[in-house]
């Protein structure tokens, strides 16, 4: 595979969606192919899972349903948008993929982290991000932000709690391998987080032109 996967990841409010935008306008500015997508979702048939995994239920969903929805959607995302995209040499921006399994299905619902390796491989091969972008916030910030959007869906209805435990897995995730992740500050103004952004920029031209 010749393009380059780049995963956006952190909490509810971190601002993933406005930042991924915002490098992919700089990106295709540079003349360079940019496909833009996200999990669960990304194709007709994972947005229908989608729907599934984020609308409150009177039924509680068991968490192995959870996380078998989440591959479930990652394995048809891989195969029809992914995949084909890095094969034609596009730079992916994906807001979320597997990081997110084990900081919200592992950290945040305690499901191990030994049998989201197991989906994992089971479902992608080799295939991991060249580069995850995390943007971190605190708790109690995300929430409010998540909150004045209106109506909370399933996850964001989580109490702290469950939040402190996915903050605490990504940050550790980032920790262990500082090669892959780059954690950017996502509780500071806009514009600063974009100057972080803009900073990383020569790195990825390098390596989307590599
Ligand atoms: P978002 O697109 O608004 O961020 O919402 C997606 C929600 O799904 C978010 O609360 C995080 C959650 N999620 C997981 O729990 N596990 C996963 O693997 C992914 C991709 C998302």
């Amino acid at each position: 595979m010749s393009g380059l996967f780049i995963t956006l990841e952190g909490p509810e409010g971190a601002g993933k969606s406005t930042n991924r935008d915002y490098l992919a306008n700089c990106l295709q500015a540079r003349g360079i192919n940019v496909l833009l997508t996200r999990e669960p979702g990304g194709t007709p048939l994972a947005e229908r899972i989608r729907e599934l995994l984020l609308a409150p239920t009177d039924e509680p969903m068991a968490a192995d349903t959870e996380l078998l929805l989440m591959f479930a959607a990652r394995a048809q995302h891989l195969e029809t948008v992914i995949r084909p995209a890095l094969q034609r040499g596009e730079v992916v921006l994906c807001d979320r993929f597997t990081d997110a399994t084990y900081a919200y299905q592992g950290g945040g619902r305690g499901l191990s982290f030994a049998r989201i390796a197991i989906l994992e491989e089971f479902v992608q091969g080799a295939l991991r991000p060249d580069l995850t972008l995390v943007f971190d916030l605190p708790v109690e910030v995300g929430l409010s932000r998540a909150a004045a959007r209106g109506r909370l869906d399933r996850f964001e209805q989580e109490g702290r709690g469950f939040f402190e435990a996915v903050r605490k897995t990504y940050l550790q995730r980032a920790a262990v391998a500082p090669s892959r992740y780059r954690v950017i500050d996502a509780g500071q103004p806009l514009a600063e987080v974009q100057q972080a952004l803009d900073q990383l920029l020569p790195e990825l031209l390098e390596r989307c032109l590599a």
